[in-house]
């Protein structure tokens, strides 16, 4: 049989990733733990509800290991960062809807814990009102380490026992709704690390920053209170910063090692190391987010930047596995492939993943299936944590299915039509995709010669994924050829095309239209529009591949050493990054108030200083006016006429709808949808996202 041999290699390929394991007594049935990640699907009411269930019950039915509850308030509101959208279980009221949650997971074989905090100092969106925020001690304004802080007072010792009993009561309630087990997140810059870290601890009793032990008393009293109330079985988890930088006082990994062995004395059942990193407000989540735009001068000491952040906190895991016998795991970009070359060398004992399981939950049975080709590819945009720290609800830009898997689940179509896809972008593929695994019969049409529309350039462009937004064209094109998808490519769709198709229904997803700039001037060789510049480069592109055009524009390219970038949302931002490390001598001009627009705001938080570290003068508000033989004229916001000399000027104003090809075309026939940036020209996100909305209205 064929597919036992699959099954045969694949259990070896992965042998220790999907053998069982166990975090206290709750048995796991592979080392793939889903670690916590805010969603912002709770309901206003504080309870959870379907969207939360459906996402959790899809987790669970993906093959996890174990899964993480997000991130849960033991207080409400002041212990959660994100109020009103953010998990809390303050109150027995709330029992019986957590029960819910943790029956739908049960259903599917999979433990359950949740992670329980209480944010403390750290206000990271600046979005929390004025409270009474509490940490182990007071510190000034000026005594904060950084700006995603809220000024805390210290905690009185009367108040410290009080906490204690909080978190208890939480842990409590969470067993009585079922769960498993509690993390208990003692992280990033939460209220129970302003204890551990000496840079908020100046407390002189018993849990001030004089030992290590006085350090780790709080987290260490509130594992012994949830074990005493529920029993030395029950599983108790902590996961903490093992090590933090940008600050004098950090916890040293020698410290943060330390505690765990404390922990593990007063009952921990496993450890999750994180680091964290002062000054930026993502920390050390996503390491390898520090990379972009370039890697900084010097990366943080201890951790393993050999693989450009993937992994990279595993040196903490093995230090701590040196101290403690209980099950060691992390979460930095980690996949199955590495996860289990970390498994096999003892490094740590479960690979923990978020991203790879919000762009597919189902990666753990496609990788036990050894249908790795099937798995589709997180690109690591951070565009999920984006939406979040806005209180928006989570999403994820390659996985439309995300927080509506109810409504996006494949049913088979009542009736088999003949669909017709004009567009193989991200849009157009999604669509077909969709459409076909509903039993349709799907032809895509494509006039260029390759598959994928403007990602291969972005793919280009955005040096930091590169390999994933290639690899998400190869998952799409693969899933569409699996579900035999017709595939038309280097032929554009003409009317008479269609009305000899007849198609049952036909969806428009042929891409933007460039948008010019109409000033004197405009047509000097020095201009280059962003058509001819997508012209050139996707030439290029046909014989080179992204990859090798992104090696060789950094040798030559038909670009003056002066730019002016004409346009400064994502577009413009993203070229200018792209010329700057080609040596370019870089202007960004734009007509609205502020730069970035599209841009996340983690990206953005690197992405300003970078261009300042690069001396790139930026203007906004103004009014272009025209080109000279010298540069652009334009209008400064201040109303002064100036001229930006310039050797090239690139026009990237944002794309216009395709209203041709829809005015042509969506009439003619009865069923027409106009899709992606052909009808509202926007990002990768909302390209796929409209092809699975309109895929699954078929
Ligand atoms: C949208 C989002 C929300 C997150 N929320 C939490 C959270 O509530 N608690 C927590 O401990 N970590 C949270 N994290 C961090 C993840 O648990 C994980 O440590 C991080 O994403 C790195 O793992 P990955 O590379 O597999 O994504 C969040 C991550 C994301 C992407
Ligand atoms: S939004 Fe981006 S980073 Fe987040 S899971 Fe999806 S693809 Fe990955």
């Amino acid at each position: 049989m064929p597919g036992q041999g699959v099954s045969m290699n694949i259990s070896k390929k992965f042998k220790r990733l999907l053998e069982p394991g166990y975090i206290g007594k709750v048995h796991t049935r592979n080392r793939m733990i889903k670690t916590a990640n805010g969603t912002s699907f709770i309901e206003p009411s504080g309870y959870v509800g379907e969207r939360a269930l459906a996402y959790y019950e899809t987790m669970a039915r993906g093959g996890v290991g174990l899964l993480i509850v997000e991130s849960c308030g033991v207080e409400y509101p002041l212990g959660v960062q994100h109020p009103p959208v953010q998990f809390h279980l303050d109150d027995d009221n709330y029992i019986p809807s957590y029960s819910e949650l943790t029956k739908v997971v049960h259903k599917h074989g999979c433990p359950v814990f949740i992670q329980f905090q209480h944010a403390g100092p750290w206000n990271p969106t600046g979005l929390l009102p004025k409270r009474d925020t509490k940490a182990a001690s007071a510190l000034t304004k000026e005594e904060l380490p950084g700006p995603g802080f809220d000024v805390p007072r210290g905690l009185s010792l009367a108040e410290v026992k009080e906490y204690i009993d909080i978190w208890a009561k939480a842990a409590e309630r969470a067993v009585k709704a079922g769960f498993d087990g509690v993390e208990v997140n003692g992280a990033t810059c939460h209220q129970i690390n302003t204890f551990f870290s000496r840079v908020w601890n100046k407390r002189e009793d018993e849990f001030g920053y004089k030992t290590l032990e006085n350090r780790a008393r709080y987290m260490c009293e509130i594992v012994r209170e949830i074990k005493k109330r529920l029993g030395q079985d029950f599983t108790v988890t902590c996961l903490l910063n093992i090590v933090e930088y940008g600050h004098e006082k950090g916890t040293t990994v020698e410290e943060g090692v330390q505690f765990t062995k404390l922990l593990q004395e007063a009952g921990a059942n496993a450890i999750q190391c994180r680091a964290h990193n002062y000054y930026h407000r993502d920390g050390l989540l996503h390491p390898e987010r520090l990379f972009y735009p370039e890697p900084p001068e010097s990366l943080p000491k201890d951790l393993d930047w050999s693989r450009k952040g993937r992994g990279a906190l595993i040196p903490l895991t093995e230090a701590v596995k040196k101290v403690v016998s209980v099950p060691v795991f992390c979460a930095c970009r980690l996949d199955p492939v590495i996860g289990e070359e970390f498994l096999q060398q003892g490094k740590l004992d479960f690979v923990g993943m978020t991203r790879r399981l919000l762009a597919d939950p189902e990666l753990p049975n496609k990788v036990a299936s050894g249908r790795l080709d099937d798995i589709r590819p997180c690109t690591g945009c951070l565009h999920c944590i984006d939406v979040r720290n806005k209180n928006q609800l989570l999403e994820c830009q390659v996985n439309a299915a995300l927080g509506k898997e109810r409504e996006y689940a494949i049913k088979t179509a009542e009736k088999k039509k003949r669909i017709m896809v004009a567009g193989g972008g991200p849009a157009g593929m999604e669509s077909a995709r969709i459409a076909a695994l509903k039993g349709h019969e799907v032809t895509l049409y494509e006039k260029s010669h390759k598959l994928g529309g403007l990602i291969p350039l972005a793919a280009m462009v955005k040096e930091l994924e590169l390999d994933e937004l290639l690899n998400l064209i190869n998952y799409l094109k693969t899933q569409i050829t699996k579900e035999g998808v017709t595939l038309k490519l280097g032929k554009k769709v003409s009317t008479q095309e269609i009305e000899e198709f007849k198609p049952d229904v036909l969806i428009l997803a042929a891409g933007a239209v460039h948008n010019t700039l109409d000033i004197p001037g405009n047509n000097r060789r020095s201009v280059v529009s962003s058509s001819q510049l997508h012209k050139q480069l996707q030439f290029y592109m046909r014989f080179l591949g992204p990859k090798m055009l992104q090696w060789l524009t950094k040798l030559w390219m038909p670009i003056g050493k002066r730019v002016v970038v004409i346009g400064g949302a994502i577009h413009g931002c993203e070229l200018a990054e792209f010329l700057i490390k080609r040596h370019r001598e870089v202007t960004i001009v734009h007509t609205d108030k502020v730069l970035g627009e599209g841009i996340t705001i983690e990206d953005q938080l690197r992405f300003f200083p970078w261009l300042d570290k690069k001396g790139v003068a930026r203007f906004t508000e103004v009014k272009y006016e025209e080109i000279t033989n010298k540069g652009l004229v334009i209008t400064t916001k201040e109303g002064e006429k100036k001229t930006l000399e310039a050797d090239t000027m690139i026009i990237t104003l944002p794309f216009l709808p395709n209203t041709d090809i829809v005015k042509s075309l969506e009439k003619k026939f009865p069923e027409t949808y106009t899709i992606g940036s052909c009808i509202e020209p926007g990002l990768i996100v909302n390209a796929i996202a409209d092809g699975a909305r309109i895929g699954h209205k078929i």
